[in-house]
């Protein structure tokens, strides 16, 4: 019932948008998903539902509509590109929002202008964010003091390269490495330095040797990404007691994108930067997170960062205006006063997401390669050179990049690699769209990113897809 009044709700906003057709044309398929893939085994989420497909489709969602309307599709089993998740969000957070809007008006908000001026108060935002952390992961030194707000980690990762990194100067990255990394270097007119990780027995490690070649005098700042993203590693705490030392000794600021945190698959922990024995090493590192990630709360625009460390904090921070909205700040304040449970749950469905996502592929895609199962994310990075090289992936880039097509984001040309082939193939072929690896960095080439923060129906169902897609090419 209340599925389908949501989707009629959508329909008329839709119409009045302009975008009816596409919404028709995706109701009576993403109904057989739900009851096609039933036989996909389902994994308790306790009392929380990640089971039964959620449609996205005609939200604006950049995960399933951008894909819509980008890839042309006319249909659709699964957007698993950009890094948010397909569920419902955590009853606490709508609990919290909804208890808000009835409250009509929508004034200045206290709550982040304590932060906004690091007024050494504390408020119940405030107190979830070092709370979450404290409990879970033993971080014990954020403090009113050195913690601020922003609307996104991007924003606060640029305000610190604009502290620490001039023009024309170099930020160091193991890659390849989640591609926004690359419009902050863009947006900072820095220049990217990559050290291509890898591959050891199934997993991407760190080559310390040229890790430590690039340090040169002219690298300001690294940006780490722990878990990474795309790879999937959680970093244990004698790689990053390395990877900062290192950093430090060459002087280089240390930048810890964490915003994957939350997500860590069994038998694995993430490690922050901030828990790092030595306070020295701690002293050299600034961290990024958010809800956006764990929460999925991408489109709250809330997030947050600290440093033990009142210089580089402080440089960070003259380069912050806050700009947060009261929206935003009831749900990441809902979220960790009350979402605990439902972040368990995820995290362990999530989990479950892996083990399918990871063996399915090894006994069923023989074309694609995927390494060990991710130790952290709800991403998954899959070696397409087999799909790429039964295609002639590399022939079709060459034929059409003698008039290279225009990026839909920039409208500018751009020249398409073997990945973008594939994806486009696997859109058309198998109404499922995964992420080029081409904006990774060295070593996104031949590469797909996948998400799998998905209902297992709907996981599953892709997988068959782009399987059937992919033996009618051998
Ligand atoms: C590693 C990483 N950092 C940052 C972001 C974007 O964060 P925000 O939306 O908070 O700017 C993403 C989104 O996918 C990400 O994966």
């Amino acid at each position: 019932m209340e599925d389908q009044s949501q989707g009629q709700d959508r329909r008329s906003f839709l119409r009045n948008a302009g975008m009816g057709g596409s919404v028709l044309a995706m109701g009576p398929l993403l109904a057989s998903i739900q009851a096609d893939a039933a036989s996909a085994a389902p994994m308790a989420g306790g009392k929380f539902d990640f089971d039964t497909p959620y449609n996205r489709i005609g939200t604006n969602s950049v995960h399933w509509d951008m894909a819509i309307r980008d890839e042309h599709m006319t249909k659709i089993i699964a957007g698993m590109g950009v890094a948010d998740m397909d569920f419902k969000c955590a009853p606490a957070i709508m609990a919290g929002l909804r208890k808000r809007m009835e409250h009509e008006n929508w004034g200045y908000n206290l709550m982040e202008i304590d932060l906004a001026f690091n007024t050494g108060r504390t408020n119940p935002f405030i107190d979830g964010i070092i709370e979450w952390n404290r409990k879970r992961y033993g971080i014990t030194n954020v403090t009113p003091k050195n913690l601020g707000v922003n609307t996104g980690v991007h924003s606060g990762i640029i305000a610190a390269m604009q502290a620490y990194a001039p023009p024309g100067s170099g930020v160091l990255m193991a890659t390849p490495i989640y591609g926004g990394f690359y419009g902050d270097v863009a947006r900072t007119k820095t220049v990217a330095v990559e050290s291509p990780m890898k591959m050891v027995n199934g997993r991407f490690e760190i080559d310390w040797e040229d890790f430590e070649r690039r340090m040169t005098p002219n690298v300001k700042v690294s940006i780490l990404c722990n878990p990474q993203n795309p790879v999937g590693r959680a970093w244990t705490k004698e790689e990053l007691t390395k990877y900062v030392s290192l950093c430090l000794k060459h002087n280089i600021v240390v930048l810890s994108d964490e915003i994957h945190c939350d997500f860590v698959s069994k038998g694995h922990k993430y490690v922050p930067v901030a828990t790092l024995d030595d306070k020295k090493l701690v002293d050299n590192t600034i961290t990024f997170k958010s809800v956006s990630k764990s929460f999925s709360l991408a489109g709250m625009k809330c997030a947050w960062y600290f440093s033990t460390n009142p210089e580089i904090f402080a440089r960070t921070q003259a380069n912050v205006h806050a700009d947060l909205n009261t929206l935003g700040v009831v749900a990441a304040q809902s979220a960790y006063a009350g979402g605990a449970e439902w972040m368990d749950a995820c995290v362990d469905y999530i989990d479950g997401n892996h083990d399918f996502a990871n063996q399915y592929i090894k006994a069923n895609i023989p074309l694609i390669k995927t390494g060990a199962k991710p130790e952290g994310t709800y991403l998954t990075w899959l070696d397409i050179s087999g799909v790429a090289d039964k295609m002639g992936a590399q022939k079709m880039a060459d034929q059409i990049n003698k008039n290279p097509p225009a990026n839909p984001m920039t409208g500018k040309p751009q020249k398409q690699q073997n990945e973008d082939i594939v994806s486009h193939y696997l859109a058309k072929n198998a109404f499922v769209y995964l992420q080029p690896g081409t904006g990774f960095g060295l070593g996104g080439h031949n590469h797909l990113r996948m998400n799998i923060a998905t209902s297992r129906r709907t996981l599953k169902a892709a997988l068959d897809s782009v399987a059937g897609a992919l033996k009618n090419l051998a």
